[in-house]
């Protein structure tokens, strides 16, 4: 009996091993996908205004304005590369204290298409003077991830998208809030999970199939912050992210 309560103890630590070795595997797997993922939100803009600029090969401004969104956009794709993968090996990455609104601003100059064109209304009520201690680019993805949604949930029939930021103690909170088609408590719950998704069955007019990675990516940063991301959402009314970061180191 000795021996075989032996033997099972070495299996047993074995098996922990092998389960140790394949969340580190799942994680790389998933840090990887988390890039692509980043890396398409900031290449998709790039390839529409290339083509657009392509099918107004007279209008100098318009490929002045490719050309910039291209710089921007590609070094940003190198800056979340070098970002999710030293995330995910537990390196420090470069922080320093940066204007949210910049970043904000930053988000909607880097996207190709205007919302106004599908009747959403953009509100923005950002102090100049809010700050967060981040790396730059990854709080933008974060927030570029949520803003995307919150387009594809208003998709149908237009709507509002506000974002407003208050700074309390050390703390900055941000709410990013639509009128789009909202969700239920079921779906609420599983949204910042890896792969969720409702986005599969095309039935969102105009968005792209979903690949459920945006909120698990938000999620993965704004922990990493020590900071936190939640939802409230009704059906048919919309949805409201809020968001807590720190402001100073
Ligand atoms: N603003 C929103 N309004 C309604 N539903 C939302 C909103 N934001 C997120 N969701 C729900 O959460 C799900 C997960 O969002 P997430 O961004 O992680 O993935 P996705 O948008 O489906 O795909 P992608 O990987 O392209 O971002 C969505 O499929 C959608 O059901
Ligand atoms: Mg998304």
């Amino acid at each position: 009996l000795h021996k075989t309560v032996a033997k099972q103890h070495e299996q047993n630590k074995d098996l922990k091993l092998q389960v140790c070795q394949l969340q580190a595997l799942a994680n790389i797997g998933i840090t990887t996908t988390m890039i692509a993922h980043e890396i398409n939100n900031l290449l998709t803009p790039v390839g529409n205004y290339a083509a657009l600029a392509m099918m107004h090969s007279d209008d100098s401004a318009l490929q002045k304005k490719a050309l910039e969104k291209t710089v921007k956009n590609c070094t940003n794709a190198t800056q979340i590369m070098k970002s999710m993968l030293a995330l995910a090996s537990g390196e420090a990455r470069e922080k320093k204290l940066t204007p949210l609104r910049e970043l904000i601003d930053g988000i909607f100059a880097s996207l190709c298409r205007d919302f106004a064109k599908d009747s959403i209304q953009v509100e923005l009520d950002i102090d100049d003077e809010i700050c967060i201690w981040a790396v730059p680019v990854e709080i933008q993805q974060v927030f570029m991830n949520i803003i995307l949604n919150a387009r594809d949930a208003m998709l149908e029939s237009g709507g509002r998208l506000s974002i407003n930021a208050w700074q309390q103690e050390s703390e900055i909170y941000v709410e990013i809030a639509d009128t789009g088609c909202g969700m239920n408590p079921e779906v609420a719950a599983d949204i910042f999970e890896p792969f969720f998704t409702t986005k599969k069955d095309g039935k969102i007019k105009g968005a792209d199939g979903g690949s459920g990675l945006g909120l698990a990516f938000c999620k993965r940063v704004v922990d990493n912050y020590s900071g936190s991301i939640s939802v409230e959402s009704e059906p048919g009314k919309g949805s409201s992210f809020h968001i807590s970061l720190p402001c100073s180191h």
